[in-house]
This record gives structure tokens, sequence and C-alpha cells, in this order.
């Protein structure tokens, strides 16, 4: 019997989509750069039946792409355009299956959306710590398979670190249950590893227990603009510091992102009178009440003012300040998509060599591309730049999107002669997994072929990416 026979004997009719109108929102990434084909779009509701759909394709030799809320910046999620593949969304799998305050867990759904976690998480008095600007619509699963990062990294770690325990549908339909909220387990080999961060080449996975934290009280939200980005380096440090390791957030908009964002995002503003070269969202965060980080914050800022590290600074008064300084943050991202064709880099270096990555880099582009905007904003508490690069004013996208694989490796080059590397958060998908092959050792990829080969002998798991 042919596969979508097969198929429908198992999925609901909504849950198997076939016609040109239901699938085309699957078959294209969020930036709309890659465009693939599939005989289908299936969305299991359970593990039984993810491990039915996986083993019937195995079984026919058609590949299967695991997508979540096809949210990932590296093309990861769509598949080939040879057609002989199913995608496989998680949508349908959105239940919040325990959650254990004691233990400080959540056992989810691989489909629960991000923000559903962080919400349950909140209502037991409790803190999912996860955070970036697509939380509305990412799904655990892409989370994991991504190792997404965001912007709480500094104090809570990525996805890697806030996993205990993954149930996989392996390539040939068997299933693991690894659901164990257990903080220390050294019996063997750490599976789960394997597969967050895989994109799904490894299998798919459909639940998995997560780390939750005591419930932030009281924060503190900063906008501030730097004298430079030494100057915000040692700020970093200083801040660490004062807050008693509670700084969460220090995120970096250059001057041209926030103009960028005033001009094409409504709602955004410039928070002081004077424009200066670059700015930092910095927030502290405290889980006790009365905690006083405000305070401690502001003493912090005032001292690096008469430091000179610091220009001027801003601290929120409340929930409604705070967040409209971070609909800044989020503005900068938008604004990208408003000016033309962007060329986007995933960078990151150690702290230390952030300002040196960035003044080279900056050189590089400008020297091989005459009128690019450099667009270098991101996560600098982690050394995480995203170094994206704008059309010069003038310049035809088709001729600026051209240019990318040369600009590509002038910045990549940069990055590696500061032990970087090309990808910090966003993965390798189809957008990167060539080029990475220039900046780690063979050796490296040797042993991920071995480990996809003995996982997935068929090659049936979202072929064509990271390898
Ligand atoms: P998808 O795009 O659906 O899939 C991503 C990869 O995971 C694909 O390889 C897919 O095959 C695989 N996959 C999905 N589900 C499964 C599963 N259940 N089992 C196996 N494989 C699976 N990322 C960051 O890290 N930090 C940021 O700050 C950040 N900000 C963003 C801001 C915006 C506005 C946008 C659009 C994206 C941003 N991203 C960021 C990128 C993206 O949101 C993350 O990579 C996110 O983790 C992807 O989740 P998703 O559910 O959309 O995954
Ligand atoms: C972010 O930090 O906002 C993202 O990773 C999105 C981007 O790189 O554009
Ligand atoms: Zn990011």
């Amino acid at each position: 019997m042919p596969l979508l026979e097969r198929l429908a004997e198992i999925l609901e009719p909504s849950d198997l989509l076939t016609a040109a109108g239901d699938t085309a929102p699957y078959l294209t990434d969020w930036r709309k750069l890659y465009h693939g084909e599939a005989l289908a779009v299936v969305r299991p509701r359970s593990t039984e039946q993810v491990s039915r759909v996986v083993a019937l394709a195995a079984e026919a030799g058609v590949s299967i792409v695991p997508q979540g809320g096809n949210t990932g910046l590296a093309g990861a999620a769509t598949p080939r355009s040879n057609g002989n593949n199913l995608v496989l969304s998680l949508e349908r799998m959105n239940k919040i299956r325990a959650l254990d305050a004691a233990n400080y867990t959540i056992t989810v759904e691989a489909g629960c959306i991000l923000q559903q976690v962080q919400e349950a998480a909140t209502q037991a008095d409790r803190h999912f710590p996860l955070s970036l600007a697509a939380e509305g619509s990412c799904r655990i699963g892409g989370n994991l398979s991504t190792n997404a990062g965001g912007i709480a990294v500094l104090r809570y770690g990525n996805m890697r670190d806030l996993t205990l325990g993954l149930e996989v549908v392996l390539p040939d339909g068997r299933i693991w249950n690894g659901l164990r909220a257990l903080r220390k387990d050294s019996a063997g080999y750490d599976l789960k590893h394997l597969f967050i961060g895989a994109e799904g080449t490894l299998g798919v996975i459909t639940a998995a227990v997560l780390k939750l934290f005591p419930r932030p009280r009281e924060r503190a939200s900063a906008f501030v603009a730097v004298a430079s980005l030494d100057a915000a380096l040692a700020l970093l440090g200083r801040m660490r510091a004062a807050s008693g390791d509670g700084l969460t957030s220090f995120e970096m908009i250059p001057r041209v992102a926030l103009e960028k964002a005033i001009a094409h995002v409504p709602g955004s503003f410039d928070p002081f009178p004077d424009p200066h070269d670059a700015y930092l969202l910095i927030e502290m965060t405290s889980s006790r009440e009365n905690s006083g980080i405000t305070a401690v914050a502001e003493e912090a800022l005032a001292a690096a003012m008469e430091d000179g590290l610091v220009r001027e600074a801003t601290i929120a008064q409340n929930e409604t300040q705070a967040a409209a300084l971070w609909f800044l943050r989020e503005a900068v991202v938008e604004a990208q998509r408003a000016v033309g064709a962007s060329i986007k880099h995933d960078v990151v270096v150690p702290l230390s060599a952030v300002p040196a990555f960035i003044r080279e880099a900056t050189a590089a582009v400008e020297a091989a591309v005459p009128g690019i905007v450099v667009y270098a904003f991101g996560h600098l508490g982690d050394g995480n730049v995203h170094f994206n690069l704008l059309q010069p004013p003038g310049m035809k996208p088709e001729a600026f999107l051209a240019e990318m694989g040369r600009l590509n490796r002038l910045v990549h080059d940069v990055s590696a002669r500061h032990h970087g590397s090309i990808s910090a958060e966003h993965g390798l998908g189809q957008l990167r997994n060539k080029e990475v092959r220039l900046y780690k050792p063979a050796i490296e990829f040797e042993l991920m072929e071995r480990i996809k080969l003995a996982i997935d002998p068929k090659g049936i798991m979202n072929p064509g990416k990271v390898l």
C-alpha cells in the first residue's frame, strides 16, 4: 500500500495535509530564503503516532523533516526540493505532562510553545528562563534541536543547560524514554546531548524534562549609552559583581539599529536626547522581595558614569517602562526586515575578544563592499554577536546577496582568528552546513558522521542539514 494511504490509516484526516494551500506554510522558512517540497505534512498527536509515522517512512525510504514553530534562522526545518519528504510538525503535541514544583522540573511535549511553558511555570510560582523574541511561536522541540539561547543565557545557560531528560523517536520508529528528572546521572554516556542541537538529524524529540528556577520577584531594567565596546565589557564585569551574579541580560544595540527601529517600527523611541554610538539593555533580577536590586543597579551605573564608562543611563521605574525598553530590543530585529536585504551572522567569540572582533570584521566588510551597513547587535554578555549586514543604500538586493559567500568568509575568518564559532545559537541548518567545514577540525566531522550513521543508518532524518 502506498505510504500516504498507510498514513491515512493512523492519522486523523486533519493531521495529514497534502493540498498545496495547506502545506505551503510548512515548506518555506521564516525569512523566506528557502523553499522545499514534501509528499505531505503530518501532525501526529502522540508519541505512539510519531513512532508509527517514522517507522512507515523508514520502510518506504522517505525522509522526515521535524518542524516546531518554523521560526528557525538557518533553514533547518525546510525540506529539500526533491519532494521525497514528510514534514512532521509537532504542533499537535502541546501538552504539559507534569510539573513537579518541589523538584523544580516541568515535563512537556515537544510541540508546546515556549511561552506556554513559561506561563505554566509562573502559575506554579516557578520560572522557566529561556527567552527569545520568537517565544510566542517557537516550540520546545525546536528550541532543543537548535540548542536555543536568547536573552537570559548569561544567568541560566542555553537550552542544553536547561534540560534534564528527553523522549525521542529514533529513525527506525523505536521510542527512547529518557525522561529522567535527575540533576545528577553519571550512569554512562549522556545521550540526550546528542539530540539537543542536532537540528532533527538524529531523531524526533517528542517530550522533555526541563529545569525550573525560583521565580524572579524584582527586576531592574536599564538602557545605557556606553563610551565604547571596551567600556561595555568593563561594565559587564562591574554589573555582575555588584548584583551578586544576578545579572540576567546584557544586550548590545548599536546606534544604527536604534535609528532603523525608530524609522520602521512604530512604538520605537530614543530614550536619550543626544545620540550615542552604542547602547546596552541590561537587566538584573532577584527572587527576593525588597531586594534593593534597583538601587544596586543605580549605584553601579552612577559609579560607571563617574569613571567615564557610561555616557547616559535610564532605569525603568515600573513594568510598563521595562516593557518599553525590551520592545526596542525586539524592534531592532524587526527593523532589519524593513530595510531590504540583510546578511545575518551568529558569531560567538570569547567575551574579551568581542571589541576586537567587531572592529576587525567591520573593517573587513567595509573594505569589501563600500557603503555596507554593519548592524551588529546581540547577546554581548555571552560573547554572541549577530554581526548582521545591510545592503548599501542604492544597491540592488540581488547584487548584495550575491556577495553573501564572500562576506561570510570575511566575517567568519575574523571570528576564527579570535577562536570563535560561526554559530552560537541558530544552528547550521542548510545555511552554514557547508561553510562550517572550513572552521572545525575534520576529525569532528568524522565523529559526527559516524554518530549519524550509527543512529540513522538509512539517512532519513532531515537530510542536507548540519552535515
Ligand atoms: P523550527 O524552526 O521549527 O525548527 C528548527 C530545527 O529544529 C529544525 O532543524 C527542525 O527540524 C528541528 N526540530 C524542530 N522540532 C523538532 C523535534 N521535535 N525533534 C527534532 N527536531 C526538531 N534563536 C535563539 O537561539 N536566540 C534568539 O534570541 C532568537 N531570536 C529570534 C528572534 C526572531 C524574531 C526569530 C524569528 C527567531 C529567533 N531565533 C532565536 C531563532 C529561533 O526562534 C530558534 O532557533 C527556535 O529555537 C526555533 O524553534 P522552532 O520551534 O521555531 O523550530
Ligand atoms: C536575536 O537575538 O534577536 C536573534 O537571534 C534574531 C536575529 O539574529 O535576528
Ligand atoms: Zn540572538
